[in-house]
């Protein structure tokens, strides 16, 4: 099944394969592999044949060791002073429209003053539907000729959002995309390590069971995904592993979709129930999202677990908001309309900061560790 989804490149008649390389959907299968090939055989169709069974035994082994894999991980140092800065957007891609690129030119001035590391999208990248697929315009329109300004010519480490997951979604994370604008890294589940955090970006759109049962008119790519409970228990047994293995100072868990919030979606209720009280276990500091469109920061009242939402990326205002203040979870901040967040991290402190589109600091968050604590 996973055979499907490989590219072989200069495997013409005729010519030499340098090297094959492999894309498939499991979250602990992607890159390159460079793999020496034999004499070419004379017949056209011994050669497809035989770069079709070397490229079987790569991806199945692959898919084997994939298994019991951990999530594949990724480095991303600090800054030579030990700091990082970062800076979080969701819910955008809209070709510039509902203020998305005032956002935009806002995330810029801001970027700049903070000398940022990276970006974070926290999904829905395009809307409506995501991408049709690796050559969609829909990813100029609304990724690389909006945010122009040279503070965000950084890597936008990104996860899916359910809207993307309603046009090609593998498309999103093709190197293909990568080569038509540099910045991109998009991936289903994956671990970022800086030296001072660790960034554990979870795909919650399966877990979410209405796309399921319920998914009306529209058509989810579930491609990689299937069989469904398989792909989310590995996600959630490879990350309490990668969790409990962390000597990192801050953990941070990154998803689409909402644990806890007061806007129109509310709760995630399968996320209440499987991804939470493994966050609360392992002393996650925070967990940062989008999907609902707007800006919010819950404390939780019986773990230091932090909720963050930053879905302000361009259409908002949707006026629906509830939270109890019997909630034993306390909300601390809640803005309805666009903007985005913003992280600085050392060793010893982080502190969070919420914009607005004209660069208004709504509300501020910051919490410290001391030097020589292992939590
Ligand atoms: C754009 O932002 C301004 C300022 O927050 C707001 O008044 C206006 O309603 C927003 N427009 C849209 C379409 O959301
Ligand atoms: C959102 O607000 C509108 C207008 O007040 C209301 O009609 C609708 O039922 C609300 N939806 C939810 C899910 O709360």
């Amino acid at each position: 099944m996973y055979c499907a989804n490989i590219k072989v490149k200069d495997a013409q008649q005729g010519k030499q394969p340098s090297y094959l390389s492999y894309f498939s959907p499991h979250p602990s299968s992607y890159g390159t592999v460079v793999v020496p090939t034999g004499p070419i055989p004379t017949h056209p169709m011994a050669v497809k044949n035989e770069i079709f069974i070397v490229i079987c035994v790569i991806v199945g082994t692959i898919v084997i060791i994939g298994g019991n894999a951990e999530l594949q991980r990724f480095d991303h140092p600090a800054k030579a002073d030990g700091s990082l800065s970062i800076l979080v957007v969701g819910d955008w891609g809209r070709k510039g429209k509902y203020n998305q690129s005032q956002v935009a030119s806002q995330m810029g001035i801001t970027g700049e003053k903070m000398d940022l590391d990276f970006i974070i999208s926290t999904g829905d990248n395009f809307y409506p539907s995501g991408l049709t697929g690796e050559h969609d315009t829909a990813f100029e329109e609304s990724f690389t000729k909006i945010y122009t300004a040279p503070s965000l010519q950084r890597l936008w480490y990104s996860v899916l959002g359910n809207h993307d997951y309603r046009g090609d979604a593998l498309a999103q994370l093709s190197p293909i995309l990568k080569q038509r604008d540099g910045k991109w890294f998009c991936l289903k589940s994956y671990i970022l390590s800086t030296d001072i955090a660790e960034f554990f970006f979870i795909d919650t759109t399966p877990f979410q069971d209405k796309y399921f049962t319920d998914p009306g008119d529209k058509v989810y790519d579930w491609r990689g995904v299937l069989p469904r409970e398989k792909y989310l228990t590995t996600i959630l047994r490879d990350l309490e592993s990668a969790l409990g293995e962390s000597h990192a100072k801050w953990k941070i868990v990154v998803g689409h979709h909402t644990i806890r919030s007061g806007g129109i979606h509310g709760d995630t209720q399968e996320l209440v129930k499987r991804l939470l009280p493994i966050l609360k276990a392992s002393n996650v500091d925070m967990y940062i999202n989008g999907h609902d469109h707007c800006l919010e920061h819950i404390s939780s009242g019986d773990s230091p677990l932090q909720f963050f939402t930053s879905g302000g990326g361009s259409k908002a205002w949707r006026g629906n908001y509830s939270w109890s203040s019997n909630e034993k979870d306390q909300m601390k901040f809640y803005y309805d309309g666009q903007g985005f967040m913003t992280m600085r991290i050392t060793q010893n402190e982080v502190g969070i900061d919420f914009y607005d589109i004209v660069g208004n600091i709504l509300h501020k968050w910051s919490a410290s560790k001391s030097l020589f604590s292992i939590i």
